[in-house]
């Protein structure tokens, strides 16, 4: 049926024109994608490059960031703003040391426990380090099935929400491998970012043009539309 083959289709997009050789692909360090997965939350690819891999240095490890003194870890993330998140990253990395033994989660549930990780990080780390089948739903990849489906603004809504995301998980193919599950959660990501934008987006390099509901209407940016009350 519609969609049998949209998660292949990405695995592909992404493999030829996906975002490669960022510092925290090519790594299954579940630190390394957790602490790049929550300076992305709010700040672009481009400001996080320039101080990902100083703060990487200066602490290498759960541990090291736990013992850290805080005014250390919020000077290291001085220029990445949204100070809140080093905050809870900190107070996160201490929870693991004291209460998990130093062991980092490893599935979907055990990320979303941690303070300052929410549905869509939890889900990126689980897809990046355990190969879990499971949908990130950020801004930007909404917008990438909102207007694949056509759907409207509900899934700015808690129940549409859900009902966007287990439509989401209905596009995983059951025997995705985790190689794939990575390849096809950045692909989205860098869709809603590089091709599906909100306003102008280039359809032609798209690889779900094909059987999108969104560019089929002939105005994709309109895409999705504000709920109706
Ligand atoms: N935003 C959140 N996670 C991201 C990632 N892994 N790559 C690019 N943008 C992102």
């Amino acid at each position: 049926g519609r969609g049998d083959d949209v998660f292949a289709r990405v695995v592909a997009w992404q493999r030829r024109h996906g975002r490669h050789g960022l510092p925290w692909q090519g790594t299954r360090d579940p630190y390394r994608v957790w602490v790049s997965e929550i300076m992305l939350q709010q700040t672009q690819v481009a400001t996080v490059l320039r101080y990902y891999e100083r703060f990487i240095a200066r602490f290498p490890d759960v541990q090291a960031l736990a013992r850290a003194a805080q005014d250390d870890v919020l000077a290291a993330w001085s220029g990445l703003g949204y100070y809140r998140r080093a905050r809870l990253l900190h107070a996160a990395a201490q929870h693991v040391v004291e209460r998990l033994g130093g062991r980092l989660p490893q599935d979907f549930d055990g990320w979303r426990a941690l303070p300052g990780v929410g549905d869509s990080t939890a889900a990126a780390i689980a897809a990046f380090c355990h190969g879990q089948r499971v949908s990130i739903l950020d801004g930007n990849v909404r917008r990438v099935l909102q207007r694949w489906w056509a759907d409207d603004g509900e899934a700015t809504r808690p129940a549409g929400q859900r009902a966007l995301w287990r439509r989401a998980q209905a596009l995983l193919p059951p025997d995705a491998s985790p190689q794939e599950m990575a390849a096809y959660t950045q692909g989205l990501m860098d869709l809603g970012a590089t091709v599906c934008t909100r306003q102008r987006p280039r359809c032609d390099a798209c690889p779900l043009r094909a059987d999108c509901a969104a560019h089929a209407s002939g105005t994709p940016a309109a895409w999705p539309r504000p709920p109706v009350r």
